[in-house]
């Protein structure tokens, strides 16, 4: 069995993801020992920090024998599939993988005692909110089946006896750590500020073409009920939500019983205001988006009310959209993250 440091050995799957592995690398910080599985589906081996174990979630003898040899005192689960347009083209592969596979994981956790679990979830499992900013008990109506299969996952677990668990649901997640070389390397490509920010930099054209960028970015939708007639959503910092993942887990050890939170900044910026922090960040005054009719399914407003995360984790967030916006356009630029998105399309 590996030593573990004072805090004990956590398991994360999904670690070799995006956001999963700036949580390892923030469980490193903090005197966690992360022992990380991850298919490499989508994953990126040089993302991975601490342990590595290579295997689905779903294979159940698998997360036995990591479980046998590193006897986690938690687990934290970011293993699945992400892109909302995909899970409708292909739901089986999302109710498979999000909500069957962990179902499976969960209950290998709980078997080998396992008592703490922290959830990845998501604000689509709110889908069109009633009312906003959004709070933990407004209504969960997932309107794909992305947010569906995230939310039979969530509920599952809360059903899972000696388990106490943290669902974090999520709204936007951006920026990058590009000094611990760590960014959102996904491909597709399908989050705002990546799409807006690659084009700007001066990114080489086959990156571009690769993630449907050649001809820039566009706006989809000037015609909302807003501020400035473009959809407006709650933006955080993946270090800040790597903070929220550290303060769920001392939560859970010290005692606190089976929770839900929405992580968000709690103030919303339109697609118009991101684009002027980008022009501001990247020094390109000279910007002005192509625009496009509104996607289907796209809701105007999307802000999270996060008070509960303040109040009950101490978390709040705290770095700006210009952070973020900064911070991805730096990961973007480096020779990873080109090589990544290279070998990933040469694959498809
Ligand atoms: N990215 C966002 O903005 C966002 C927003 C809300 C919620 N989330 C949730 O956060 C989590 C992580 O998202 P991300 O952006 O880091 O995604 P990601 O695709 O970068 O990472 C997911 C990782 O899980 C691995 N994986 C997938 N299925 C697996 C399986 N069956 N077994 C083992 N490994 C598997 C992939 O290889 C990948 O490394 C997801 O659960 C997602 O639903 C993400």
């Amino acid at each position: 069995m590996n030593t573990q440091p004072e805090l004990g050995n956590v398991l994360v799957s999904g670690g070799a993801g995006y956001i999963g592995s700036h949580v390892a690398h923030a469980l490193k910080g903090a005197g966690y020992a992360p022992v990380v599985i991850d298919s490499l589906v989508r994953g990126n081996l040089w993302a991975v920090a601490g342990s590595f174990r290579k295997g689905d979630v779903g294979d159940a003898d698998f997360v036995r024998a990591v479980c046998n040899e590193f006897r986690p005192v938690a687990a934290l689960h970011f293993a699945a599939f992400i892109e909302v347009g995909e899970s409708v083209q292909k739901p089986e592969a999302y109710f498979t993988n999000n909500r069957d596979k962990a179902k499976i994981f969960f209950d290998v956790l709980a078997e080998k005692g396992v008592r703490h679990v922290v959830f990845s979830s998501t604000a689509a499992v709110y889908g069109e909110a009633a009312e906003t900013p959004i709070l933990e008990t407004q209504p969960t109506r997932p309107i794909n089946p992305y947010g569906q299969s995230k939310l039979k996952a969530e509920t599952y677990l809360r059903t899972v006896a000696d388990v106490n668990s943290v669902a974090l649901r999520y709204f936007n997640v951006a920026g990058a750590q590009p000094k611990a070389g760590l960014g959102e390397a996904h491909f597709p490509e399908t989050h705002l500020i990546p799409r807006l920010v690659l084009p700007l930099i001066g990114t080489r054209a086959e990156v571009l073409e690769a993630l449907g960028l050649k001809k820039g970015f566009t706006v989809f939708g000037t015609d909302y009920p807003t501020c400035d007639g473009t959809a407006v959503r709650d933006y955080i910092h993946v270090a800040d939500l790597a903070d929220a993942h550290l303060r769920a887990l001392r939560y859970l050890r010290e005692g606190g019983g089976t929770n839900i939170f929405n992580l968000g900044s709690g103030s919303g910026f339109s697609v118009s205001e991101i684009v002027a922090a980008a022009r501001r960040v990247l020094d390109r005054s000279d910007f002005a988006p192509g625009t496009e009719p509104r996607r289907a399914g796209d809701p105007a407003v999307l802000i999270a009310d996060s008070r509960k995360a303040q109040q009950v984790l101490g978390w709040r967030p705290q770095r700006g959209i210009e952070q973020m916006i900064g911070s991805a356009a730096a990961w973007h630029r480096s020779r990873t993250y080109t090589e990544t998105i290279l070998a990933k399309s040469a694959r498809t």
